[in-house]
């Protein structure tokens, strides 16, 4: 456990760290040039995601970390659901768009709707509404997801419910 002149020192060195942060973001916003100000990394691999395995989703699905991409009022996850298999079912204030970069056919429960996709669709899923996806095929489903969590980050207001590996119709009424 470090000293209490040592914690003092690392809160300094912080607090130093974020008014030069400031200073720079002042002269950025004083002297825009979003030609000259690029982040350093413009492209994003999928090889550099960090995954999280199942015991930490808590469902059947992977999701790789892109934490390279530098967007600051969006995310990007990759998802990898097994054949037959589903995730959990959710909800948040974010909204959030998967994008089915290969594999299904699978579907959805979004509410009380239940929609299907297959390769190249698009699903969208609104503020709060509890979803899950269903893998029906016999191959791995690839996701590219985009959710624009870091605008509700920065406010504080972000939120993430799951009612575990359940279908819509289980979830309890006092749930909905
Ligand atoms: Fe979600």
């Amino acid at each position: 456990m470090p000293s209490p002149s040592e914690n003092n020192g690392s809160e300094t060195g912080n607090r130093d760290a974020r008014f030069a942060r400031w200073m720079q973001d002042l002269k950025v916003m004083m002297n825009p040039d979003p030609d000259r100000d690029l982040p350093d990394s413009l492209v994003t691999s999928p090889d550099s995601a960090i995954w999280l395995d199942t015991k930490v989703t808590k469902n059947a699905s992977r999701i790789g970390l892109l934490i390279d991409v530098p967007a600051k009022s969006m995310e990007f996850y990759l998802q990898e659901l097994p054949p037959h298999e589903a995730s959990d079912l959710q909800r948040h204030n974010h909204e959030s768009v998967h994008i089915v970069t290969s594999g299904g056919p699978g579907y959805s429960e979004i509410g009380e709707r239940r929609v299907e996709w297959n390769t190249g669709d698009l699903i969208y899923t609104p503020v709060m509404a509890w979803h899950r996806h269903y893998n029906t095929s016999d191959t791995t489903v690839r996701i590219l997801l985009v959710e624009n969590s870091p605008l509700l980050q920065g406010l504080g207001l972000n939120r993430r419910e799951s009612a575990g590996n359940i279908p819509y119709k289980d979830l309890p009424k006092s749930s909905s």
